[in-house]
């Protein structure tokens, strides 16, 4: 699996921020620019990923493969891929460029901002958070964890979390066909959710978000 680089504005439009949350956890982060950019803008922010237990030369290597190899997961569906909001694949290039250096630069400023960690067991007290995010693992790679496994994750995700959870794309990578277990999924999970539409589309159709209200 790769390590993106999504930044810190993919987050806003993916998630329908309009406002930060005094605390917030990015789940599966990578190396993703938004933990720096909440946190330069006050937030008391956390970014949860097992490849931060990697060495620091294999980290910034798995995050250099991420800018670079994303790139034919969508030449290979080419059809299923909309660039309205990126404008250009040069235009994403360099934003996912910028958001890998910020990743970078902060993880080596603030460690202790980046914790290794893997889902579905997250090393936090019970709502410590007041949002939680997570892009990109959950349904993604639907084809890997199964419905058990999303279960277990979204509820480790609750509990961490004092607020909201919110889970994009609901889709499977590359041709983003959807998850046939999703319905069964907040079934069970039995908690108050909304499938919410946001300002971003990049996977043809895949413009919505999970949100899952704390009880
Ligand atoms: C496609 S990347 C998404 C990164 C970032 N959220 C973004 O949107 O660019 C998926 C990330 O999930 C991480 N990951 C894999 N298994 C995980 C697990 N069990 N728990 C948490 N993160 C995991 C990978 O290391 C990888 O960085």
């Amino acid at each position: 699996m790769l390590v993106t680089s999504r930044s810190f504005a993919e987050y806003e439009a993916m998630f329908g921020l309009t406002a930060l949350p005094a605390s917030v956890l990015d789940c599966c982060a990578g190396g993703s620019g938004f933990t720096a950019e909440a946190a330069r803008r006050g937030v008391d922010a956390v970014a949860a990923d097992p490849a931060y237990g990697l060495p620091v030369a294999e980290l910034a290597e798995a995050v250099r493969r991420g800018t670079t190899a994303g790139g034919s997961i969508v030449g290979q569906n080419a059809d299923h891929f909309v660039w309205d909001w990126y404008g250009s694949p040069a235009a994403r290039d360099d934003i996912r460029a910028e958001a890998a250096k910020a990743f970078l630069a902060d993880r080596e400023l603030a460690p202790e901002r980046y914790v290794a960690a893997s889902l579905p067991e997250l090393p936090f007290p019970d709502g410590r958070f007041e949002l939680v995010l997570c892009s990109h693992l959950l349904f993604t790679w639907a084809d890997v964890f199964g419905l058990d496994w999303h279960l277990r994750a979204l509820r480790e995700m609750v509990r961490v979390c004092d607020g909201e959870v919110r889970v994009f794309p609901l889709v499977h990578q590359g041709a983003g066909e959807p998850v046939a277990f999703l319905p069964e999924l907040l079934e069970r999970l039995a908690l108050p959710t909304e499938v919410r539409q946001v300002p971003y589309e990049f996977q043809r159709d895949a413009n919505k978000m999970l949100v899952i209200s704390k009880l």
